[in-house]
């Protein structure tokens, strides 16, 4: 006689982590504690005093020659980057500097006070812990603004295509500053895609190449991902969405009159093997965990 057995659900936080490949934390984060971190992240970049050097763009589409120098030696600073449309056909901002930033990244969370306390409180370290990750590192963080009509669309990606460490071990850590919601540009993904043959790998061009000094993506796997089951990950601010390195993600562009603040940290585990060709390096600064 054939029985039909359902599987148990999962019962504890990892065994979701591990069945969905995300899981989704509401109210993680304080209002409070939000709200200081966009003060700072304002701060940073009412600073910045954009240059011919500086007007670097940021798009997953392409990265261009032009900002390889900016952009790869950002990995040990904090460094902003333009949304595609901030400038028009005559190169001239649209709208105020501070309206035309994408993000900034990827050491705030250690170089600066505010962003390195958010990034390692006791409630982390233990969801970490609860996770899996507790001894991982912090390896890179990034302020996205997703910027009231012009926030520019993330094509769907992995974290470890970008962070690469063998064996896979990058854990995206996405904290909702803002209320993110379809309209603004909230994060989709698909549950159980981590199972998935990673499509793609991002890296720096080594000498010897006619492209050294640049960036390439590597094709590993022809295949897009499936559209179909995709999800869309609404979040209040304070949400912390966790995602394994290998879950395909995207956020739409964002048309809407509301800004769309995030805060993301990446996590690998340091007795991985790191390529010297991803395309994140830290020459300056020691890799710091969740407890500092
Ligand atoms: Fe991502």
């Amino acid at each position: 006689m054939q029985t039909d057995v359902m599987a148990p659900p999962p019962t504890s936080l990892a065994e979701r982590f591990d069945r969905d490949g995300f899981v989704v934390f509401e109210d993680f984060v304080h209002p409070a504690a939000c709200e200081a971190l966009r003060d700072r992240a304002n701060q940073i970049v009412t600073a910045f005093e954009p240059d011919a050097t500086t007007r670097s763009v940021f798009s997953t589409n392409e990265q261009t020659r032009t900002s390889d120098e900016y952009f790869l030696g950002s990995g040990d600073k904090i460094r902003c980057f333009f949304e595609e449309e901030a400038f028009d056909a005559d190169g001239e901002l649209r709208q105020p500097v501070e309206r035309s930033i994408n993000k900034f990244g990827h050491a705030q969370h250690d170089l600066d006070p505010t962003f390195d306390a958010f990034s390692r409180t006791p409630e982390l370290a233990a969801l970490a812990d609860s996770l899996g990750f507790g001894s991982h590192v912090l390896v890179q963080s990034m302020y996205i603004f997703k910027q009231p009509h012009i926030g520019g669309e993330v094509t769907c990606h992995t974290d470890h295509t970008f962070i690469w460490t063998d064996p896979v071990s990058c854990v995206g850590l996405w904290f909702a500053i803002e209320d993110a919601t379809v309209d603004n540009g909230a994060m989709w993904t698909l549950p159980g895609g981590h199972r998935l043959p990673v499509k793609s790998r991002f890296r720096r061009v080594t000498a010897g190449d006619a492209h050294a000094g640049g960036t390439v993506m590597d094709q590993l796997d022809p295949d897009p991902y499936p559209t179909e089951g995709m999800v869309s990950l609404e979040a209040a601010q304070g949400t912390l969405i966790v995602l394994d390195g290998r879950l395909p993600h995207l956020s739409g562009p964002n048309r809407s009159p509301r800004s769309r603040h995030a805060y993301t940290l990446h996590a690998i585990d340091p007795t991985a093997h790191y390529p010297a060709d991803n395309w994140l390096q830290r020459p300056t600064l020691p890799l710091r965990g969740f407890r500092g």
